[in-house]
This record gives structure tokens, sequence and C-alpha cells, in this order.
């Protein structure tokens, strides 16, 4: 697939998604959110693909938000179909998707992109990273996920306070309060990110992707999160990843699962 404002790249199973507008700072418009979809959509169904991980190019900005200039002369319509859209065509699929997806944060992750970030499984943060909802600071609130994203990951007080205020955190600050799962320098992000990706993706892939769903069930308010947990774990018995895993264990060799 031909990509303007992406570049994607498969290597050996990792797909690297790199979002690439440096000079606008990597922000959303409207073709990047697109071709997000198409890439996140292609990603999910490829059996070449077992995990992503998701960064912007340049080392100022992972993705800076929302592209402005392009919703400045909406009406209440237009606004409402536009985190409608981002909502149900990226940001969910990309954290309802059953591969994992791994951001690493390689500087400004503000509005959309601390947005894009949250729906990612797990961040990765390097040092310079910046992170914030500026949303109120345009007279609007964050519309892609960020009010419920954000709560869920550091709780209601700190959210509000990050909403409320519009006011950046540092990479510290935002690893201290559990909006990012690790800080490293600028030239480990890749490599750590890739590093974890590997780990994951030795693991069982038929687990993982119900590890994913059972854990995102826990957010989810029309299911019951133990429910689906049960039926989750016992439609892993029988597998082929299940007879592999107790084989490896009791062989005492490390399993070998099919990708
Ligand atoms: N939408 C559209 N364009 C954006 C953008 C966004 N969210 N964020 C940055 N840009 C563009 C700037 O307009 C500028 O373009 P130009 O060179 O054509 O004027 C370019 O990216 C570089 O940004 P600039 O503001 O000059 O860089 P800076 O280092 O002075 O400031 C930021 C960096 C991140 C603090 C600043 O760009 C900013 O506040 N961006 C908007 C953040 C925001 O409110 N996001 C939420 C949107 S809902």
């Amino acid at each position: 697939m031909e990509y303007q404002n992406l570049l994607v790249e498969n290597r050996d199973r990792i797909l690297f998604i790199t979002i690439n507008r440096p000079e606008k700072l990597n922000a959303l418009n409207k073709a990047t959110l697109q071709e997000l979809h198409n890439a996140f959509s292609s990603a999910l169904s490829d059996g070449a693909v077992g995990g992503i991980i998701l960064t912007g190019a340049g080392a100022k900005a992972f993705v800076a938000g929302a592209d402005i200039s392009e919703f400045s002369s909406f009406n209440n319509e237009e606004g409402e179909k536009l985190a409608r859209t981002g909502q149900t065509t990226v940001f969910n699929i990309i954290e309802q998707g059953t591969k994992p997806v791994i951001a690493a944060i390689n500087g400004f992750a503000l509005g959309g992109g601390l947005e894009l970030a949250m729906a990612c499984h797990i961040r990765i943060a390097a040092e310079t990273a910046r992170m914030g909802l500026p949303e109120t600071t345009l007279g609007i609130i964050p519309g892609y996920g960020g009010t419920q994203r954000l709560t869920q990951l550091v709780g209601k007080g700190r959210a509000l306070e990050m909403i409320l205020s519009a006011d950046m955190i540092n990479a510290e600050e935002a690893y201290r309060i559990g909006l990012v799962n690790h800080v490293v320098s600028g030239e480990e992000l890749i490599s750590s990110s890739e590093k974890l990706m590997r780990t994951i993706l030795s693991r069982s892939p038929i687990a993982v992707s119900a590890a994913i769903r059972a854990v995102n069930a826990s957010f989810d308010k029309e299911s019951n999160g133990y429910e689906t947990e049960i039926s989750l774990f016992g439609s892993c018995f029988g597998t082929p990843d299940f007879n592999e895993g107790v084989s490896a264990f009791t062989e005492k060799r490390k399993p070998d699962f099919i990708k």
C-alpha cells in the first residue's frame, strides 16, 4: 500500500508505522487519519505482522495533535462527526485490535497525539517527550477518547488536572503517574520498544490476543470483564499454542509457537 503521510516497514514481524509530517509536527490531518486506518486495518489482518510500533518522524514530535487548520471553521455537527469518525476508524481499532501496539513517544504528544498514544496498549517515552491535552486552550475538549482513556490510565483527579489546566507534563512525570510504561533515552527509544515487542512476540499469539481482549473488557460497560476472562480462558485450551506451551514446559524447552 502507498502512503503519503506514513512510513510503513515490516521488520521480521514487527510493523513500524511512522507518522511522517515532521514540518507540521506530525499533526493528524484527515489524510493521515485515513492512512492510519488503512495501515492498522491491513496490519491486523496480515499474518506477516505480529505487532506494531507506532512513532513520529523527526526528534521533535510524536504527534502535536489533530490538525487545527482543518477544523477551525467547523460547526457542532462537523465537530461531532470529526470525533466519531476518528474514534471509530482509528483509535478504537488500535485499542481493540488483537495485535499488540506500542507507542514510541519521541517528542511532543499533544491532544490527538496523546490520545493516539493512549489508544496503544503500551507507551514508551523518550526522556525529552512532553505530553498534554491542550484542547481547553482552544475552547474544545479532547474528542478522540482522551477524557476516557486518560482517566483509565491515571485516575480521575490527575486526568481532570491535565485536561482542565491544559498543561504539558514531562516524561518523568508521565512515568510517575502511570501514563507511560518506561522512559528511555531518545537513542534507545526504538530499540527498547522493539526489545519489549520481541518478548511479547515470543509468547503465545493466541494468549496475547485473548489477554488484550480480556483487559479491554474491564473498561467495556456493556460486558462483564470477569465473564469475558472466563470465556477467553476456556477458549485457550486445546489450541495449538496451548499444546505447544504445555509440551514445552513438560519437556523443559522453550515453546515455539506458530506465528
Ligand atoms: N495542527 C496543525 N498544525 C500544527 C499543529 C497542529 N496541532 N501543531 C503544530 N503545527 C504546525 C505549526 O502550525 C507550524 O507550522 P508552520 O511552520 O506552517 O507555521 C509547525 O507545525 C511547527 O510548529 P510550531 O508551533 O512552529 O513549533 P514550536 O516548536 O514553536 O511549538 C508546539 C511546538 C507543539 C508547542 C506547538 O506547535 C503547538 O502548541 N501545537 C499545537 C498543539 C495543540 O494544541 N494540539 C491539540 C490540537 S487539538
